[in-house]
């Protein structure tokens, strides 16, 4: 018979073991897009919370945010670029359609030792990035994994579009994820829906619209989006995967120290924690400074919060997302670095 004693144990707890996140410098405030599209500052902040949000340069591509998000991350975690075994990088604005955005961050971090792929859920992929990861962590199959949510969103808006260019930033965040004692991630749900693909896409620059001169001229390189669908869908299924997430784990509101949601609109986040019984203070909210950074806007969020102090060892935390596809999820986590 096989000698299994040297088989990595089944399903271990998986803990964040260091947290980072990089924004660019720019910052660009709404007086700036009132002078691009017929908007103002008032109708903005009053319709999406928004004041500002962060661009990245024209010379920054995606990897370069994931990568210096990545290199505070190890800091933090106090581990070695050799030591990660595998880089999951979570975005819709990839550098190129390949490689991967994760080998070009490998390449800039120095990560020798690790297998790298992306992983494309729109605005759920940091949510759908980490449950990935926490496979290959809970499973033995992997020791140490970086899991990245990157966007550099600006360079899909169509700054002519007011309905969706005044929406997005630039960021990125990243998380070293291992094995530890204590619960850690506690429990996932996810789902999917694409029979309602076209409600938010970028049609242009994949198989389906390939670069052509008509395409771009007709703008379909940019993101489409019946906004007012999204909005109630956001809700409701947001709100859905929370309550799916909490009778799973058997727990309540009460148990919660906070939530950290998506940060599309803070009129959906408000919408989604009263629909829930979450008071004000359980809930995280900086999409006024930096817009809807997609697949960044999770850890960017956690990154700022652990920081900041709102969680701290020992608080249960909720991720909730929601993104095109359409994409949805909700992640319960027992803070703490597993030691
Ligand atoms: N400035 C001024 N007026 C505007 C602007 C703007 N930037 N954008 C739209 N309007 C106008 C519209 O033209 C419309 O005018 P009309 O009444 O004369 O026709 C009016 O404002 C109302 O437009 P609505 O679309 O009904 O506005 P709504 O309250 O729905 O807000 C918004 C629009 C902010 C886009 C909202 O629908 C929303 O947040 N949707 C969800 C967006 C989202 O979260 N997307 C990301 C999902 S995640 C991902 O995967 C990328």
């Amino acid at each position: 018979m096989a000698d299994v004693s040297s088989l990595p144990p089944r399903l271990l707890p998986v803990h964040f073991l260091g947290t980072g996140s990089y924004l660019p410098e720019r910052v660009m405030p709404n007086s700036e897009l009132e002078s691009m599209v017929d908007t103002s500052d008032h109708w903005i902040v009053t319709r999406t919370g928004l004041r500002e949000r962060r661009l990245a340069a024209d010379d920054q591509a995606t990897s370069d945010l994931a990568s210096a998000a990545a290199d505070r991350a190890l800091q933090d975690a106090g581990v070695a670029p050799d030591d990660v075994d595998l880089i999951l990088v979570g975005t819709s604005t990839p550098d190129m359609l390949f490689p991967s955005t994760a080998c070009f961050v490998q390449k800039q971090i120095g990560a020798r030792n690790a297998t790298c792929m992306d992983i494309e859920a729109a605005c759920s992929g940091f949510l759908y990035t980490l449950e990935v990861g926490r496979q290959f962590v809970q499973s033995g199959a992997r020791k140490c994994v970086l899991v990245i949510g990157a966007e550099k969103m600006s360079s899909v808006m169509d700054w002519q579009d007011r309905a969706t260019c005044i929406l997005f930033g630039d960021a990125a965040g990243a998380a070293v994820l291992g094995p530890g004692s204590g619960r850690g991630i506690i429990h996932t749900v996810t789902g999917s829906d694409g029979t309602l693909a076209d409600l938010l896409k970028i049609p242009g620059g994949g198989s389906r619209n390939p670069t052509t001169p008509e395409n771009v001229n007709d703008r379909l390189q940019y993101i489409k989006m019946e906004g007012q669908e999204v909005f109630k869908r956001a809700v409701s299924n947001m709100t859905g995967s929370a309550k799916q997430l909490l009778e799973e784990s058997g727990l309540t509101m009460k148990d919660i120290r906070a939530i950290i949601p998506h940060q599309a609109n803070a009129r959906i986040i408000k919408a989604v924690g009263q629909r829930l019984g979450a008071t004000e203070d359980q809930v995280y909210i900086n999409v006024d400074k930096y817009g809807n950074t997609s697949a960044a806007s999770v850890i960017v969020a956690l990154d700022e919060a652990a920081r900041e102090g709102f969680v701290k060892a020992g608080d249960i935390i909720m991720f909730v997302v929601f993104g095109a596809g359409f994409t949805w999820g909700a992640s319960l986590v027992e803070w703490g670095r597993g030691q």
